[in-house]
């Protein structure tokens, strides 16, 4: 007789995948069971037919490289659990760094926040978590990574404000303490945009002109008119960015510029206090 037993058919659709894992397949049987895997190594319920034709569906996507998070639509980051769709990037342990460095350095002293091309939320729901008395804003040019902002308001129970706005564009001059952001910026010629995994990602949030520094030059910028004097701006940037960065927060007008390194020890995250004369 056929084992139709979870545990059995986990096992079978690892040995035959080349790109999946036993914990990926695993993930999906958890996803599709809607159980965790406490039940699943105590109960090894059987998987019905329909379960297991969605399985293998979700299996045969995942073996053409698409990540797992699109998969079972969700990622932890920082202290959330996000929902996340082919509209947003799913976001990356490097941006808990910025999370931590903006949580490290303001206190619970009010302060109004602006997260600029929020994707999922991920940075701007995770300091309006760990600040319920600031007010925090998330601001996307896509409409449709904005209903997943939203959608991951309510689920985790948050309130912030949502703009979609062309960057700085739909803010009004001096009004930000703290602005932080992680844009695309990858090169448009880098051969990684074609990757499995980046490939399945939305190009808007990944790609940047100007050998991928665009974006964040615009935004530098821009933020210079809508953060307070003395207000700080954080940038997410490529591991091989960095110096650019600097010297473009530098012309724009901030100071006490320090960079913060990921778990990688790559230069990742820019921080300026703005020095308006
Ligand atoms: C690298 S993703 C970051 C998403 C999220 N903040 C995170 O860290 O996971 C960049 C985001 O910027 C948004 N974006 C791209 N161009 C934009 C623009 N001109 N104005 C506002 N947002 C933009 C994209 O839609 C995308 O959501």
């Amino acid at each position: 007789m056929d084992d139709y037993s979870a545990l059995n058919q986990i096992k079978l659709l690892t040995q035959s995948s080349i790109v999946s894992s036993q914990l990926d397949i695993e993930l999906l049987v958890l996803h599709l069971l809607e159980i965790d895997r406490n039940t699943l190594y105590r109960d090894n319920p059987p998987l019905t037919v329909e379960i297991r034709n969605k399985l293998k569906a979700l299996t045969q996507r995942r073996e053409k490289g698409e990540p797992l998070a699109y998969l079972v639509n969700n990622i932890e980051f920082w202290n959330l659990s996000l929902y996340v769709d082919q509209n947003v990037l799913v976001p990356r342990p490097e941006t808990e760094i910025l999370v931590q460095k903006v949580l490290e350095i303001f206190d619970k002293k009010k302060i109004r926040v602006l997260d600029l091309g929020t994707g999922s939320g991920a940075i701007g729901l995770s300091l309006a978590k760990e600040r319920a008395n600031w007010e925090v804003v998330c601001s996307d040019l896509s409409y449709e990574a904005l209903k997943v902002t939203s959608k991951n308001m309510t689920r985790n129970s948050i309130d912030v404000s949502l703009v979609n706005s062309n960057w700085s564009s739909a803010f009004k001059n001096e009004y930000f303490d703290v602005i932080v952001s992680n844009p695309p910026y990858i090169n448009p010629s880098d051969p990684r945009v074609y990757s499995d995994g980046l490939k399945f990602e939305p190009k808007q949030a990944l790609i940047s002109d100007s050998e991928g520094l665009y974006d964040i030059e615009r935004i530098v910028k821009e933020t210079s008119e809508i953060l307070n004097n003395a207000g700080y701006l954080f940038i997410e940037h490529g591991y091989d960015q960095s110096d650019l960065v600097v010297s473009i927060f530098k012309r724009c007008g901030f100071s006490q510029i320090r960079t913060f390194k990921d778990l990688n020890g790559d230069d990742r995250v820019c921080l300026g206090k703005l020095n308006r004369c």
